[in-house]
């Protein structure tokens, strides 16, 4: 995982009102609720009390009561109420619940995993993904480290083997390229598979200026963006739960047709596309092991995996500048 950075961790419709929600997310349990505002709250299931799981908590007025000893703690984490000392108690400034900075874009929720004095700028989703898109989508469990997950949505020489039924079909199994280039802190990737017609693959550097849009689409630390086509887009995100698990949020999103029933037909069609595919990847990879990657791991990478490399050279250079390596 890369120090501060804005994790996208969940989806907004999992954060109810007057609910609590108990996920692990980043190695951590966490709480997530939402405020008076509306604004959603992350802090750590564990009050500084004595540890008890603030889950079993209640929600009272925009706070949250621990259920052991109904200490009441507002959305900054600060103790407001400690029942044994009484309305007028004097509360120490030091019982404070651990939380993380949050916000919502597009209905997904992120949190700011680092030092919140580092001035994080708000997290951005893909901005080609305007008005006049709709859009279904589906959540799956991995059990596998969020990295191996990216880098299956990078790797471009899978595609006929796992999915050669769906998207791998019509045997394309050279790859030319792929062309990676880094854009304002993205990956972007254009994917030139062919079928073997016995000449050598093609390096980057002997490939054509692309002349559409990227085909798929990296925002460090944690979501990818397939452009489809300009009316059809598929995203990740890549929610880490720990070491050796992760959640794969996917959303099919389309502008083609906008007639309110067939629109969710369509998406319905997306959707059902999107859990196929997921599965087809998600029978190998979460048996990859390690189950985490990193930069020099003994990994035998070849041209073709270009875009793995990158990722990992520009993960480890993240994780360098937060102090991590
Ligand atoms: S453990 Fe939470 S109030 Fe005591
Ligand atoms: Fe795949």
């Amino acid at each position: 995982m890369i120090r501060n950075q804005w994790y996208g961790v969940l989806e907004s419709n999992e954060v109810k009102r007057g609910r609590i929600t108990a996920v692990t997310r980043m190695s951590e349990k966490l709480v997530f609720w939402r405020d008076t505002d509306d604004h959603v709250v992350c802090m750590r299931d564990l009050c500084p009390h004595l540890g008890a799981p603030l889950r079993r908590g209640k929600l009272k007025d925009g706070h949250l009561a621990c259920p052991f000893h109904g200490f009441e703690f507002d959305p900054g984490g600060a103790c407001v109420y400690l029942p044994a000392y009484g309305r007028n108690g004097e509360i120490p400034k030091a019982l404070k619940v651990g939380t993380y900075l949050t916000h919502e874009v597009q209905g997904m929720v992120f949190i700011y995993w680092g030092d919140p004095s580092t001035g994080p700028q708000p997290p951005k989703f893909f901005e080609s993904i305007g008005e006049g898109f709709s859009f279904s989508r589906v959540s799956q469990h991995w059990s596998v480290h969020y990295s191996r997950m990216v880098e299956n949505q990078l790797d471009v020489s899978h595609l006929p083997f796992i999915h050669a039924s769906t998207i791998g079909r019509g045997g394309r199994m050279v790859v030319d390229g792929p062309l990676v280039e880094m854009r304002d802190g993205d990956m972007e990737i254009w994917v030139y598979n062919r079928r073997d017609d016995g000449t050598p693959p093609r390096k980057a550097e002997e490939l054509p200026p692309p002349t559409r849009h990227p085909f798929l689409q990296f925002r460090f630390p944690n979501l990818w963006h397939n452009w489809i086509s300009d009316d059809v887009r598929v995203t990740a995100m890549f929610a880490p739960v720990d070491e050796e698990n992760g959640v794969l949020y996917l959303r099919f999103y389309q502008r083609f047709m906008s007639l309110p029933v067939l629109r969710d037909l369509v998406n319905l069609v997306g959707k059902w596309g999107n859990i196929v595919i997921a599965n087809q990847d998600r029978r190998i990879v979460s048996h990859q092991m390690p189950k985490k990657t990193d930069l020099k791991m003994g990994e035998k990478i070849m041209q073709s995996d270009r875009a793995i490399l990158l990722y990992r050279q520009q993960r480890h250079r993240l994780q360098k500048e937060a102090g991590q390596v």
